[in-house]
């Protein structure tokens, strides 16, 4: 029996959300710094295998580190990223325990914190409240010996009053978190499964009679550009307040200038006429005319402070709230925010961090959110949880939107636990705690339902909540669309048609019917899982040209990688079933537009380039101009500077600053060319760049924001055939040749890309026949293995033409039976000591046929590129090459290739051959080869998002039938 809960086990029981915790309010910053102090610190820490093995002996009795019991943890922190015995442990869909719901597994790791405080005697006659900020997945807490309470929801915090457990001196917490309980059926997401105590700890006094919450509503009219707010207090109390307190606020903008008047009411205190006691609530009222409101491009925030005031007119207790004047509403198929359309740039981001896991700090969050700025990334669903309250904070400061997800994903049970009564107090707890703790953030313009938990009675429940309680925001739920339909289904619990991985035309479909009253915003798409993002440009081309669609969330912002010491010393980032965690699902828990560590994946140029706030396009017929759009709803481009860059086959040939006319938001104009066509042959291009102005919260002055390139004059069209025209004389010595160190041969075959088919999860590819297919086509026709001479017909012509240069003319017939093929093209390769690469093509970053948009077409320069996967795959292409070279730099020697037909060939030069990346699991199996090996390729097939989502689209896949191609390898030498 244990002190306080006796035979009781809330952990075990789905219905138990909490015990003993203080109602929900929004965040308080404390008006004064004595009134809090922080736990975060080192703690007692010991682990259990089971709760049942908690005893009175373990929370009350003598807790000394270095004892065999006991040692420290950090907190905040995951104990399974300090603790060897309880490791991470990642499952997607599966729950990592046999169910059904709510059974435990014989394992339950338990966590026992504990430590002293102190409490000032200063706070004798206060209330002192205990924070726990979040603990996965369930939590007890013991003060002195005393029970003090239970809370459940890893993702918000619990507060609890324990006033009458503590004394003035040193005081004994014990805080006993399980790793697993009833509710982490609620909390199925894809991510790893932690324990710990992940989120701030503290102790904080507050006066007897205190202001309990503080809930601003600051909306936008938006016809007169007034703001209008309503600040109400709610007073609470351990002892109930007598006639005569009342409540002051003023209103400031958040540089300190007070706006309107001060303005106070009497708190009501009449509860002895309780029929008609409106409660301990006070509401005071502003309107402000020609307010600054708040969006993500101008994120201008005010100060609204609130006072208590005793009957004496002494001040007892104070906060202050930042807020944002805007209006949030759906009309005609369209999210307007104060009254105008906005593109949803969104991204889904998780907590995570390779080191600290879900014990993320504020600077994590503020590198997470600056560099999404930096690739115009504006909006952020906190896939699947609410965050850190200091998140939202961060995006009010910065300017982004955000749709704040309840806590709830059910997956494994994705259709019962939603209609499940012992679940329904949970849905209600989580949902409307995080309303209730968020609500005064002007950066969330909608709230989510949760993820992935099928749709039922509870969903409806919790959006009936939400909707009475905040009026002013859409609700988003994917699995009501999902499940009851995009035109008219699930309307109850979502004002969003928010689908996840539609494909193109579905989407488009949606908006071109007309049905519905609802926008269309993906909540989740072009999932970012290893070489893929295909077709991204795609998706946008159709969102910017149909009504209805208004963007989407990326799937996802990082991989979640954690950094591992592997027995030599060496160290990694880990997926799903590295730390011996089974089951588990591998390295999906990759993918990410940036690396563990923050490290842009090449991807993440076109993410900026689709998510660009101005565009240029080339109009007219034959004079032609350019066409300068304004994508952004509220600003014109006075903090941007353009320029442009005139080139010639390539080479830079003039450039200029453009002069931007003046254009209003969701406006264009039309510019003349700032250059005039060079009279030379060859092709022209035109690159227009933006850049900000001026030093930025996000980025500094001659940040590269947006760029697009005009075709002026396009390439010659490509030859019908060419012959090599034979030398008369046979040259006797053949440099190419003795160069290469594997000579030229077809290659098809390229190291399938996660988006190709699972190589690490065979059995979900090919028996349940999930994510790509393509590989296990490739697999079962032996493109993986067998010579590609073998496989399709191939006709090579060697033709030297002196004694560096060589023509190489291929044709290709591929059967019927391998269309789809992953590549035509030839290989070969160079010493190792050619290490930098040059070409005429798209670049600068790596680009794939359906992920160039982003990729200019020049000359560029470049070292040879590493890896940039978690799990190695293709990587690497240049696309559209005119020509390519690599060269040595120390000897000064280049191989040339010029392309002979058709005009433009792939091309990518690593140190890795195709069956290397194939056959490796992780990065740090990967060894260099001792070689340079260069792909020549006249057709790669596209990268699609297939690993969750559409495959490469029909247009960027390699029919059967002839294919011809042919270039020269000339060896170079400049000294
Ligand atoms: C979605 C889900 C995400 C993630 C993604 C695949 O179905 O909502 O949490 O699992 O697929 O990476
Ligand atoms: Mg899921």
């Amino acid at each position: 029996m244990i002190t306080g809960i006796g035979a009781l086990r809330p952990w075990t029981d789905p219905e138990s959300v909490a015990i003993g915790r203080l109602p929900m309010r929004s965040t308080f910053a404390p008006d004064a710094a004595d009134r809090r102090r922080s736990l975060n610190g080192a703690w007692m820490f010991t682990l259990l295998d089971h709760p049942d093995q908690l005893t009175d002996e373990l929370i009350v009795g003598d807790a000394t580190a270095g004892s065999s019991t006991w040692r420290t943890m950090p907190v905040p922190s995951n104990w399974t990223l300090h603790d060897a015995s309880d490791l991470p442990h990642y499952t997607n869909v599966q729950m990592p325990f046999p169910g059904p719901p709510p059974t435990l597994p014989p394992r339950n790791p338990t966590g026992i914190y504990r430590r002293s405080f102190t409490v000032p005697k200063a706070w004798s006659r206060q209330q002192v409240v205990l924070h726990v900020g979040g603990a996965e997945s369930v939590h007890l807490i013991w003060v002195n010996g005393a029970f003090a309470g239970y809370g459940t929801d890893s993702r918000l915090p619990s507060e609890y009053d324990v006033s009458s457990l503590v004394h003035t001196g040193a005081n004994d917490i014990t805080i006993v978190v399980m790793r697993y309980s009833a509710q982490s059926y609620v909390e199925d997401q894809d991510q790893w499964w932690m324990a710990g105590l992940h989120r701030e700890v503290f102790v904080e006094a507050r006066p007897r009679v205190q202001l309990a919450d503080v809930r601003c509503d600051a909306d936008l009219v938006v016809a007169d550009g007034t703001g209008a707010l309503s600040v109400r207090t709610t007073v609470g109390f351990i002892e109930s307040p007598a006639a005569g307190y009342s409540v002051r606020s003023t209103l400031s903008t958040a540089a300190g200038r007070r706006v309107g008047k001060v303005q106070s009411a009497p708190v009501p205190h009449r509860f002895e006429a309780p029929y008609v006691f409106t409660g301990h609530t006070v509401e005071l009222r502003w309107q402000v005319p020609s307010v600054a409101a708040w969006s993500a491009e101008a994120p201008n925030r005010y100060r609204v402070t609130t006072e208590l005031i005793d009957p004496s007119g002494a001040v007892v207790d104070s906060t202050e709230q930042l807020i944002g004047f805007r209006h949030v509403e759906i009309r005609d198929r369209q999210l307007l925010v104060n009254g105008q359309p906005v593109w949803i740039f969104g991204v889904n981001r998780h907590d995570h961090h390779p080191v600290r896991g879900k014990a993320v700090t504020i600077d994590d969050m503020r590198d997470d959110l600056l560099q999404m700025r930096r690739h115009n990334i504006t909006a952020v669903r906190t896939s699947h949880y609410p965050n850190d309250a200091r998140f939202y904070d961060l995006c009010d400061e910065l300017g982004m939107y955000v749709i704040d997800e309840s806590n709830i994903e059910s997956h494994a049970y994705n259709t019962s636990l939603c209609n499940d009564s012992r679940y329904r107090t949970t849905w209600l707890a989580r949902g409307s705690r995080m309303v209730e703790r968020d609500r005064n953030h002007p950066c969330i313009i909608s709230w989510s339902l949760g993820n992935e938990s099928g749709y039922g009675t509870n969903h409806d429940a919790l959006a009936a909540w939400i909707r009475k309680a905040d009026p002013s925001r859409p609700l988003h739920y994917e699995g009501a669309i999902f499940h009851d339909g995009w035109v008219d289904g699930g309307l109850l619990a979502s004002d969003l048609v928010c689908p996840m991985y539609a494909p193109i035309d579905a989407i488009r479909q949606y908006g071109e019917s007309g049905l519905g009253t609802r926008p269309l915003i993906l909540c989740e798409y072009s999932h970012a899982m290893g070489n893929s993002n295909g077709s991204l440009s795609d998706y946008w081309a159709v969102i910017t040209s149909t009504p209805g669609l208004q963007g989407g969330f990326l799937w996802e912002w990082k991989d979640h990688g954690i950094t591992q010491t592997m027995p030599d010393g060496t160290k990694r980032f880990a997926y799903g079933g590295q730390f011996g965690d089974t089951p588990n699902d591998c390295n999906f828990v990759a993918d990410g537009l940036v690396a563990s560590d923050l490290v842009p994946h090449p991807a993440m140029r076109e993410v900026a380039w689709v998510y660009r706030p101005i565009t240029a396009e080339l109009v007219g017929g034959k004079v032609k101009r350019v066409r300068i759009s304004n994508r952004q709803s509220f600003t014109g481009l006075d903090s941007l500077r353009a320029s442009w860059g005139l080139r010639l086959n390539g080479e830079l040939v003039d450039a200029g600053v453009l002069d931007l006319p003046a254009i209003a938001p969701h406006g264009s104009a039309d510019v003349a060319l700032p250059c005039a066509l060079p009279a030379e042959a060859g092709e022209v291009h035109l690159t227009i760049r933006f850049e900000t102005r001026r030093d930025q919260p996000w980025a500094g002055a001659g940040h590269l924001v947006a760029w697009d390139q005009l075709v002026l004059r396009a390439a010659p069209r490509a030859p019908k055939a060419v012959r090599a025209m034979p030398p008369a004389v046979v040259p006797n010595v053949d440099r190419v040749a003795k160069l290469l160190t594997a000579p030229v041969e077809l290659s098809i075959f390229r190291a399938p890309t996660d988006n190709d088919g699972f190589k690490l999860m065979p059995d979900l590819a090919q028996r349940l026949r999930v994510g790509g297919q393509a590989l296990r086509l490739w697999q079962e026709a032996g493109v993986d293995r067998l010579p590609a001479d073998s496989l399709v017909e191939h006709h090579l012509t060697r033709t030297a033409l002196d004694e560096c240069s060589i023509e190489y003319h291929h044709i290709v017939e591929v059967p019927e039976s391998l269309a789809d093929l992953p590549r035509i093209g030839a290989t070969f390769a160079l010493p190792k000591r050619f290490t930098q690469v040059r070409w005429f093509g798209r670049g600068p970053h790596e680009n794939y046929p359906d992920r160039r948009a982003s990729a200019p077409v020049a000359i560029w320069d470049a070292p040879i590129d590493s890896e940039p996967y978690l799990v190695p795959q293709e990587f690497g292409l240049r696309t559209d090459c005119r020509w390519f070279e690599c060269t040595d730099p120390r000897k000064g020697q280049t191989l040339r290739v010029d392309v002979l037909l058709p005009t433009m060939l792939h091309c990518s030069a690593t140190n890795f051959r195709a069956e290397d990346l194939y056959a490796a699991t992780t990065f740090t199996d990967l060894r260099p080869r001792n070689e340079l090996r260069v792909h020549l390729d006249v057709a790669h097939r596209g990268l699609g998002t297939a690993s969750c989502g559409p495959d490469v689209l029909p247009q960027y896949r390699l029919p059967a039938g002839r294919f011809e191609f042919a270039y020269r390898l000339t060896v170079v030498d400049s000294q």
